[in-house]
């Protein structure tokens, strides 16, 4: 144990070490420089040199240690490390080639000069990965910084899409955002306390000095997490106490994601976390201009009949006689449950019918309200057969058709709509074949999440 420590202790000495070697080489150096006929410094040079090599070589060997047992990966150390080598190469030549002459000579000159590149080399790579790469860099104007190729880089936005959210993936779009908005400013290379990176998959998975921060499926056994429920004042608590500290919905993700356990590759979908966990992440609706009308506006009390059959209808707004209408708790909801909205389908300009039992009949009744602005019907069984009589429909900007059976035969019929500006279609025969020329050219906001041009057989073949 005790042994142990003071190989840790050693390994630790490194950055403190490596500076007599920088000492003496760069003494050792300038003697060379300044060496004239009248004063041969050669003696001195070899005395500089000698105590160099062997503080190179001490150096060497902390660096090892530090490397082993602080679990650097290799790839980050193998710069500074192949540099390291390469200095304690030239000082011993150097040395070699100072016992060989009489007085400093040219060779002796031109392999110090390599000496002094190739520390600085070390020095340079060695600070990075104390201090991270941008430790100078940081201080500088931004300007100078993103010349330099540095972006400062800014917390990665959380924005689901709603009607895409099973897409998502869980560690890319939630889990990193999350730890860089609350805890990477503490868990980085640079900053790197309790010996925790949470900066990559793989800083993540090696955990800190006190091992590993997650425990697959256990959240509450997951130091990454369990440090965020214990009481504020609980001198482990994460962030610290005088931090800003992660919203609700923020902790509640970590949970279910590890609960879900903790991959880093999977979709929201596939890993099964819930969508009521998700709401706080989606990305707000840009709302549409809704059309100014004169309608007289319903009175609210009348609305409460929907509510009792789970049809929710509510005011766009206090000063619109507009409604917005969503059967999202009513899934049974079939083209002849229309009837019930029939009476005020003038005043309707956001209909929500994603997830119901609607076909395409439905576009009889919807076709021609006057008001109807955006129209959601993701979701359904929907083939897009009736799409035509949409083209009534000259308010409408909106159209939501994912997860349905529309293709881009049915949907052409809309290339003339006269106020269409957005149409979503991802997860459908649509999506998943490539976009026909006259919708490329639609000049209206069409989303179908990209198809890619399968890869024919004979473009595998190498010739
Ligand atoms: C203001 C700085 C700061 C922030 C922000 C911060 N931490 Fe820490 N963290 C520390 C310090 C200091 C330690 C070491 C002392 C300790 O163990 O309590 C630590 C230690 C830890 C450890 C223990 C590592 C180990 O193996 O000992 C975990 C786990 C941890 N933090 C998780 C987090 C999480 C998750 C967040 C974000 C929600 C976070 N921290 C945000 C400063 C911070």
């Amino acid at each position: 144990m005790a042994f142990l420590a003071l190989i840790e202790l050693l390994g630790r000495m490194h950055p403190l070490l490596v500076h007599l070697p920088i000492g003496f080489l760069i003494f050792g150096i300038f003697l060379i420089f300044y060496s004239k006929k009248e004063n041969n410094l050669l003696p001195a040079v070899r005395l500089a040199v000698i105590l160099g090599l062997l503080a190179a070589i001490a150096s060497a060997i902390s660096g090892w240690l530090l490397y082993q047992s602080e679990g650097f990966a290799f790839e980050t150390v193998r710069g500074h490390l192949i540099a390291g080598v390469i200095t304690s190469i030239l000082s011993g030549w150097l040395l070699w080639v100072s016992h060989r002459r009489t007085a400093v000579d040219r060779s002796i000159k031109w392999i110090s000069a390599a000496l002094g590149i190739a520390l600085l080399i070390t020095g340079h790579l060695g600070g990075n990965l104390t201090h991270g790469d941008d430790y100078l860099v940081e201080v500088l104007p931004e300007p100078v910084q993103s010349w330099l190729g540095y972006e400062p880089e800014a917390p990665k936005p959380i924005a689901l899409d709603p009607d895409q959210w099973q897409e998502a993936l869980v560690y890319e779009d939630l889990v990193m955002p999350i730890l860089q908005q609350n805890c990477v400013s503490c868990h980085s290379p640079k900053n790197k306390k309790g010996g925790l990176m949470l900066t990559s998959i793989e800083a993540i998975q090696q955990g800190g000095e006190n091992g590993p921060v997650l425990t697959k499926e256990n959240p509450l056994e997951s130091p990454l997490v369990a440090r965020m429920l214990l009481p504020l004042d609980h001198e482990d608590h994460m962030p610290p106490k005088e931090k800003r500290q992660p919203e609700k919905a923020h902790i509640e993700l970590l949970k279910a994601w590890i609960a879900a356990g903790a991959d880093f590759s999977k979709t929201l979908g596939a890993a099964g976390i819930e969508k009521n966990l998700l709401i706080p992440f989606f990305k707000k609706e840009s709302i549409p201009d809704f059309p100014i009308t004169d309608l007289p506006p319903i009175p609210v009390d009348s609305l409460k009949v929907f509510a009792e059959k789970g049809i929710l209808v509510e005011p766009i707004s206090l000063d619109n006689s507009l409604l917005k209408v969503s059967c999202i708790n009513f899934a049974d909801f079939t083209d002849a449950d229309w009837e019930m909205l029939e009476g005020i389908g003038s005043h309707i300009a956001w209909l929500d019918l994603s997830g119901t039992a609607v076909s395409d009949s439905l576009m009889v009744h919807v076709a021609g309200l006057p008001n109807l602005t955006v129209l959601k019907l993701s979701n359904t069984a929907l083939r897009g057969i009736l799409l035509e009589k949409l083209n009534a429909n000259t308010n409408l900007k909106r159209l939501y058709l994912n997860q349905t059976e529309v293709d881009w035969n049915t949907l052409e019929v809309l290339k003339t709509h006269p106020s269409l500006m957005g149409l979503f279609a991802y997860n459908t025969p649509a999506s998943k074949s490539e976009t026909p020329d006259w919708a490329k050219k639609w000049g209206i906001k069409l989303e179908t999440g990209g198809y890619q041009l399968p890869v024919v057989e004979t473009e595998k073949v190498v010739y």
